[in-house]
């Protein structure tokens, strides 16, 4: 099956009420743990590559790996898609380069760090929306700003600073209409890396109210959840029991994902989860067997354990068994939906 738009799987998500984990690789084994945790459940994925996972692979040896998940899994709908693009040009060489969705994060500018303005936000998702969709690709949008990437921080992040960087939903469903996004990222008080929250987030720290007040704002708007990762304990004391320094550190919990995806969040971006159980599983072996030295005797049980943690994601999000389920149809295909209706 060739790799298909996400918009596809965020509407058959949306019409079924589940979310879809985006998950982000740099490597064979990473797209390989995947594609085995959603052929086991059942899952349609979104495999997602970063600026720097772009630069570290090299466009060629991703994209080529992408289509050989696509031919060794037939039966999954793979989305390839852009992470954090920085500018227009970054989401259109993605686009020459097989991806078939991007994410023009023109919350931040082309810095990748600096708070931008909505006007420019907007001039900048737009120009990206104009050519992606003329050729069937999808374009995922940011509003406000995720607490973490700007500014540093991660756990322990006051009140005040998280409260700046939220989302406003006026201007989101402004938004919306101002640029034609196919999905919306919004910042709700999280934040990338393993240091998210100094304890188990409640309510003011982690604002699904706001998720809420934009679901009823734009209920037909497929919203994104950055900044992900639940950070499980398991991982966090298998790390530092061979031998890590993880400091105490609280992600995102699952529950709080599920009550996001009742309230229209159709993808959930996690990394860092999956980099916790690709160390946890190497410094085993490390610290275990010091005397191997074939990669793939520490390869091995890394993507195994990467594929355990994707694979607890895949059904506690709800896409496990909609693999299946799914009207498949490729980017051209839906050039014709995305064509202005001729007055
Ligand atoms: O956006 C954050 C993702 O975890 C990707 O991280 O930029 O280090 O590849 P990265
Ligand atoms: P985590 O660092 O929580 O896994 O978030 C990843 C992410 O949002 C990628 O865009
Ligand atoms: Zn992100």
């Amino acid at each position: 099956m060739p790799l298909v738009p996400m918009r596809i799987l965020l509407d058959h998500a949306a019409e079924n009420n589940y979310g879809v984990a985006a998950l982000n690789v740099n490597n064979m084994e990473q797209i390989q743990a995947i594609m085995e945790a959603a052929r086991e459940t059942d899952s349609p994925v979104i495999i997602q590559a970063s600026r720097g996972a772009r630069q570290y692979t090299n466009d060629i040896f991703l994209r080529n790996l992408m289509f050989a998940a696509a031919e060794l899994y037939p039966d999954i709908p793979v989305a390839m898609h852009l992470d954090h693009g920085n500018g227009p040009a970054t989401c259109f060489s993605a686009m020459t380069n097989g991806f078939t969705s991007v994410m023009m994060d023109g919350s931040l500018s082309d810095d990748g760090k600096t708070p931008s303005t909505y006007e420019y936000n907007v001039k900048v998702t737009r120009a990206v929306v104009d050519v992606a969709h003329a050729v069937g690709i999808t374009v995922e949008g940011e509003i406000g700003a995720l607490g973490g990437i700007e500014d540093g921080h991660g756990a322990g992040l006051s009140e005040e600073e998280v409260k700046k960087h939220l989302t406003d939903p006026a201007q989101a469903e402004k938004f919306v209409k101002d640029t034609g996004v196919d999905a919306l990222a919004v910042a709700i008080g999280t934040s990338h890396g393993a240091y998210k929250f100094a304890k188990k987030p409640t309510g003011s720290v982690l604002r699904m109210d706001v998720i809420i007040d934009i679901h009823k704002r734009l209920p037909n708007c497929h919203m994104v959840m950055h900044g992900s990762s639940s950070v499980p304990q398991e991982l966090q004391d298998l790390i530092n029991k061979y031998g890590g320094r993880m400091k105490p550190t609280f992600g995102v919990p699952v529950e709080e994902i599920q009550k996001g995806i009742k309230n229209g969040v159709r993808k959930i971006n996690v990394d860092t989860d999956n980099r916790m159980a690709i160390t946890a599983a190497i410094r085993k072996v490390f610290a275990e067997t010091p005397e191997k030295f074939d990669p793939r005797d520490y390869l091995k049980p890394a993507r195994d354990l990467m594929k355990q943690v994707c694979k607890d994601r895949m059904a506690a999000f709800g896409q496990a068994g909609n693999a299946g389920k799914i009207k498949l149809k490729t980017c051209r295909e839906l050039i014709d939906f995305y064509k202005p209706a001729k007055k």
